[in-house]
């Protein structure tokens, strides 16, 4: 389906002191359902701000932001709630896993709150981490770790599964890694993935490049031939 996302001239701004700080500044995109979208722009151009507007974690000033047929930037707090509830999957560089639950336990935390959750052994086992259903945190690597993380945001079975630089902590074959279950994710089940990152070289991965600078989009790309990971080098 077209237009999956949409941001319609959506602003966000923080004053300190003296200063208009432009965290977004009248961004317009769209993403189709389906897509595997990179937005990429270095240290403070934007990214995370947009991508916890479209997650309903932060609200934007002005504008209009869609995902599906619910206008996020209408809802209010009650409403809010239950989208980031249902509709939405986050995952971040910090894993935020329970140090005292499972593997197991906390996947099965995420999606007991969900109407339509996955089976979450059958989301473990799709992420690789049949075997270790059942260690905690703290017996996992950082990488494994991540695995959960993903999985607890799958097994949601939402809308759109939201990364803010999911590999920023951790080395390069494993973050090559998570990456690749990332854009498996989504040509296997169909379900919109949007990576933010400062690395370009994974720009070769996606559908869609959004490029941003200073709060505003710089330039908007499509690939007909979206690289594998394993593919790239950087
Ligand atoms: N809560 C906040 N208060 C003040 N300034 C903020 C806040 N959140 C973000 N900013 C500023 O907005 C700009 C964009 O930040 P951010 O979206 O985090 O960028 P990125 O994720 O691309 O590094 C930065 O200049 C940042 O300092
Ligand atoms: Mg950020």
């Amino acid at each position: 389906m077209k237009d999956f996302v949409v941001f319609e001239d959506v602003s966000k701004y923080y004053r300190m002191g003296e200063q208009l700080i432009k965290a977004a500044d009248q961004v317009s995109f769209t993403i189709d359902r389906g897509e595997f979208c990179v937005m990429v722009g270095p240290s403070g151009a934007g990214k995370t701000t947009i991508l916890n507007m479209l997650g309903g974690m932060d609200a934007c000033d002005s504008g209009l932001i869609r995902l599906d047929d619910c206008e996020v930037s209408k809802l209010n707090e009650k409403q809010l709630t239950d989208y980031r509830r249902h509709e939405v999957g986050f995952v971040s560089q910090f894993y935020n896993l329970v140090p005292n639950l499972t593997a197991l336990e906390n996947v099965e935390l995420a999606s007991e709150i969900c109407h339509d959750p996955l089976d979450p052994k059958e989301v473990l086992d799709a992420v690789g981490l049949a075997d270790r259903m059942h260690n905690f945190p703290a017996q996992l690597s950082g990488g494994e770790q991540q695995r959960v993380a993903i999985a607890r945001a799958l097994a949601k079975n939402p809308k759109i599964l939201l990364c803010d630089e999911p590999t920023g902590a951790l080395d390069y074959e494993t973050g090559k890694n998570v990456l690749q279950l990332l854009q498996d994710s989504c040509r296997q089940t169909g379900k919109t993935v949007i990576v933010i990152t400062h690395n370009q070289a994974i720009t070769q991965m996606a559908d869609r490049v959004i490029h941003l600078r200073s709060g505003r989009v710089a330039r908007v790309e499509q690939n007909a031939k979206p690289l594998p990971v394993e593919r790239i080098e950087w």
